[in-house]
Formats: structure tokens, C-alpha cells, sequence
């Protein structure tokens, strides 16, 4: 009798589970999505893949009829079912329970690889290697140390047009850069426009997610023909079209920058690397097939490493280029490129100021918190962003050896500003703000102030006393006009 409830009570678990697939593989083919015509938003959880930033409608991603819908979301309930038994475990839901985020159990940032503490300064630069080092191993892959050369070719400089007015005293530079190895070559398309009156400016590089031509209206500016995700406005089979000018020029207040004494920079981060699993074939993946990341050499670098490793080839350029300040690059970036620019800035002390927007899991938030997006879920919904060793910690935040306040400390002496948006819970405020706060010992080494709040400040309240500068904007997941005016005064404040 005993073995006949219990078989009861398993299989009627079991039928749960499959329904629980069922809807989830129907809503995956668009059957229950069909109400769903309205923009994403970057904090949601359970976002498909590359959907979040792209401020686009969620759409099924195949065109089919309802018969055949429902054979592949039983075909997909399927192998959902079996990855799952396979892994024995599907990926846990996302807490925004501040109660249930996790208690942290951090290594001091000044705890070396013998777990002694560092004393002095002068040690610090044995101590950075060894935080870039680990998580270069862990998480973001390590970079080829091979050179590639790079050329350059500046198709075009004139006078910026903005808002559809000619700037007089905006020059807007566009540079083909190439890098080039064993005969194999990648072409980068930097925009530059910087003041005409400041002979030697301070520069903020970011790169874009939907190429140069979306960040302002100037017809001027050449049309990615890189990689474009579908989902994006004037996309058309992965290409741009005319129809995407402009389409993201509130993240990139030109006019502002300029006229506020900065230069600013920037690529479309899938002529780095397509952000798509290829298998690491194309972008800059592609010029170095002999450091390729596989199961056999799981330490080597992802997507985010790629994108950050364009960004020290774009360096390269910059810091040579007339009219800009070599001693002022500055390093920024919103969501995936805001974990690509805290990297950048950790890899390359070029980078003199970092400046992270709304990066959260594998960007400034720490994962031991699991907090909204977990390691898990960014590791699952974007498999090649990070290398493969990072997998070893989905679900298993306790086998954390390190987080993401060590890496805000390797970018110490150097100035970082931190930026979250009240409603971007998907990427943890708090985990963004107290990553900055556990870093500070780093700062203190050198004499400098950190960030003391160890609790969320007002909305539009910055906290600009040290050199970690952090700010909650009130609003959604994005980079607008406000967080950049906080990194230009963070950016005065600390001498640029
Ligand atoms: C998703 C992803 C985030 C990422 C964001 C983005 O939401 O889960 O980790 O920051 O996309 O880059 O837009």
C-alpha cells in the first residue's frame, strides 16, 4: 500500500513538472507570447536571450502554424525534460527578496593568494595581478597575449551634424581600424568626435550594441555592416538598415559630452565580436583559432573578454590620436558592456576613469548576494560570455572563492563610478553598490576614500565623496542623459 502511494504521489510530481515544461516550451514558440507585443525591459527575469537591452518587441522567433507550434513545444518540452534530468537539476528562480539574498562570505580584496593579508602599497601590484589573474581564470577568460597589428585609416573628418544642425565646434573623426594576423583581419569602425577648443581631450570610450550610425542622426556616419540582432529596430537579416539611424542617440548625448570639454569614442561591439554562440569562429575569436575556449581549454576567453580586448586595441589608437588626451582615456559601458568595460578597465590600466552603467551579474553585482540575474542564469541564457570555468559555480555561489568587489578593486588607485537604476532590479542595486563598498580596502591602501554607504542611497542622489563614485537613477534599465552627466562631474571631480 506504502509503495503504491508513493508512486502515486512521484508520478503525480511528475506530471506537474511536464506541464510546468509544456506552457514554458508553448510560450518559448510564440503560442501563449501572442499578447506579449510590448517592449522588453532589461531588469525582467526569464528574458530570452539578447532580448533585454534591445528596447524591442517580444516576438515568437519562428513564423509557424499552431499544429506545428505544438509539435515543437512538445518536441522542445522533450528535450528540456531530458537536459534537465541529464543535469539533474533545473536553474533556480530568481529572488528579489531581500530577506532570502544570500548572507556574503567575501575574501578581503587585500587577502593575497596565500590568504595573507597585504600591508603596504608596494604590494599592490603583485596583488592586482593576482585578482586579474584569478578571475581571468574563473570568469572572463584569459586574452591571447599574441599582438595582432593594427592599422588605421581615418575615411573621415569633418564637422559633427547633430540633432540636424552642423556643429562648428564639434570635429567628428571616423577611423577604420584594423587588426590583422596570420592573414586574417577584423575591421573596427571608430567614431570619434571631440571639441575643437580643447587641444588634448579627455576621452570616453564605449562601444554600442546596434552600430555608430544608431548614436546620433548624422548621415555622415557609415552604416555597420557588422552582425545586427533581428529584434532591433531597422534591422534586416542581421543587417542595418537606413531605418536604424539614430535609434539609440538617447544613450549617446553627443552635444552634452562635447560641450562639457570631453571627447567621446565609439565602436559597435559586434564588429569585436558578433553576441551570438558560434562557437568562438568569428570577430577577433576568429584571429587567434589557436586560443580558442573548449572543453579542453575551459580558462580561455568569452565574449566579454573579446569585447574588452577591442577595447585596449581601440586604446591603442586613442592614446595616439591628435586632439586627445593620452593620459585621459576613460572607459564606460551600459548592461553586457558595462561587464565588458569593468573588465577592460581591470585588464588595461590605460584606463584611467571606469565607469560601469547598470552592469550587474558578472559586472559590478555580487553574485554570492543571489539577487536577481544569478550566475546560472547568465551563464545558461548567454553561454558564451563567460569562459567555461565559470559554469562551475551555477547554482553553487558557496564554492565562490571571489566575487565581483575584487574586481572593482583591481581598477584601484584608478577613479570608478558605479551607476544602477531604481527599477533595474534584474541587476542588483544593492549587490552593484556594496561590490564598490567591499572594494574600498583597496583605496584605503593607497590613502584614498572609497565608497562608505553600505545601504542604497535616495534616487538621484550621487555619492561622489571618494574615488568609487555611485548613483541610483530613478527609472529603468538604460543609459541616459542623467548617468552621463554624473560621469562627467565623477570625471572633473577626479581631474580629467
Ligand atoms: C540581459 C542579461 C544581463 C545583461 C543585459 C544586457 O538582461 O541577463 O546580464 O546585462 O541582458 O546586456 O542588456
Amino acid at each position: 500500500m506504502q509503495w503504491l502511494v508513493t508512486i502515486v504521489v512521484v508520478l503525480a510530481a511528475l506530471g506537474l513538472v511536464l506541464l510546468k515544461l509544456y506552457r514554458f516550451a508553448r510560450a518559448l514558440v510564440g503560442i501563449d507570447n501572442q499578447d506579449q507585443d510590448k517592449p522588453s525591459c532589461g531588469s525582467c527575469p526569464g528574458q530570452r536571450a539578447g532580448s533585454s537591452d534591445l528596447g524591442i518587441t517580444l516576438k515568437p522567433l519562428v513564423q509557424i502554424g499552431d499544429k506545428t507550434k505544438h509539435s515543437v513545444a512538445v518536441l522542445v518540452m522533450a528535450n528540456v525534460s531530458l537536459a534537465s534530468i541529464a543535469w539533474g537539476q533545473e536553474i533556480r528562480p530568481p529572488n528579489y527578496d531581500e530577506s532570502k539574498a544570500s548572507s556574503l562570505r567575501l575574501v578581503s580584496v587585500l587577502a593575497g593568494a596565500d590568504g595573507k593579508r597585504i600591508e603596504s602599497k608596494d604590494q599592490w601590484e603583485l596583488q592586482r595581478k593576482y585578482l586579474v589573474d584569478l578571475l581571468a581564470k574563473e570568469e572572463y577568460g584569459i586574452a591571447p597575449s599574441d599582438p595582432v597589428s593594427v592599422s588605421i585609416e581615418v575615411f573621415d573628418d569633418g564637422v559633427a551634424v547633430l540633432a540636424g544642425e552642423p556643429k562648428p565646434k564639434i570635429r567628428r573623426r571616423q577611423i577604420a581600424v584594423n587588426l590583422e594576423r596570420r592573414g586574417k583581419s577584423v575591421r573596427i569602425d571608430l567614431a570619434v568626435w571631440s571639441p575643437k577648443d580643447r587641444p588634448s581631450a579627455p576621452c570616453f570610450l564605449g562601444l554600442n550594441f546596434r552600430g555608430n550610425q544608431s548614436t546620433c542622426d548624422d548621415p555622415a556616419i557609415r552604416l555597420t555592416t557588422s552582425w545586427c540582432d533581428n529584434r532591433n529596430p531597422g534591422v534586416i537579416q542581421n543587417k542595418a538598415t537606413q531605418a536604424s539611424r539614430a535609434n539609440h542617440s538617447e544613450r549617446w548625448p553627443i552635444a552634452h559630452i562635447v560641450e562639457g570639454g570631453f571627447a567621446v569614442a565609439t565602436a559597435h561591439y559586434s564588429d569585436i565580436d558578433p553576441d551570438f554562440d558560434d562557437g568562438f569562429e568569428n570577430g577577433v575569436h576568429g584571429l587567434f583559432p589557436d586560443h580558442r575556449l573548449d572543453a579542453e581549454h575551459p580558462d580561455r576567453w568569452g565574449s566579454i573578454a573579446a569585447w574588452a580586448w577591442g577595447m585596449s586595441r581601440l586604446a591603442d589608437v586613442l592614446e595616439k590620436l591628435e586632439g586627445i588626451d593620452p593620459k585621459g582615456l576613460m572607459v564606460l559601458g551600459h548592461s553586457r558592456l558595462g561587464k565588458t568595460a569593468l573588465w577592460a578597465g581591470a585588464t588595461d590600466e590605460r584606463f584611467r576613469l571606469v565607469v560601469s552603467n547598470n552592469s550587474g551579474c558578472g559586472g559590478a553585482a555580487l553574485s554570492q548576494r543571489i539577487y536577481g540575474e544569478s550566475v546560472a542564469r547568465i551563464n545558461t541564457s548567454f553561454p558564451h560570455w563567460f569562459n567555461r570555468n565559470f559554469r562551475k559555480y551555477n547554482d553553487k555561489e558557496d564554492l565562490l572563492g571571489f566575487d565581483q568587489h575584487q574586481l572593482i578593486a583591481t581598477i584601484a588607485p584608478r577613479a570608478v563610478y558605479i551607476a544602477s537604476a531604481s527599477n533595474d532590479k534584474w541587476a542588483d542595486p544593492l549587490g552593484e553598490l556594496l561590490s564598490g563598498h567591499y572594494a574600498s580596502d583597496a583605496y584605503a591602501l593607497h590613502g584614498k576614500r572609497g565608497l562608505d554607504a553600505k545601504e542604497l542611497p535616495a534616487v538621484n542622489t550621487p555619492l561622489v565623496h571618494g574615488s568609487i563614485g555611485y548613483h541610483l537613477r530613478e527609472g529603468d534599465h538604460d543609459m541616459l542623459l542623467y548617468d552621463w552627466q554624473q560621469f562627467m562631474a565623477f570625471a572633473k571631480q577626479n581631474g580629467f
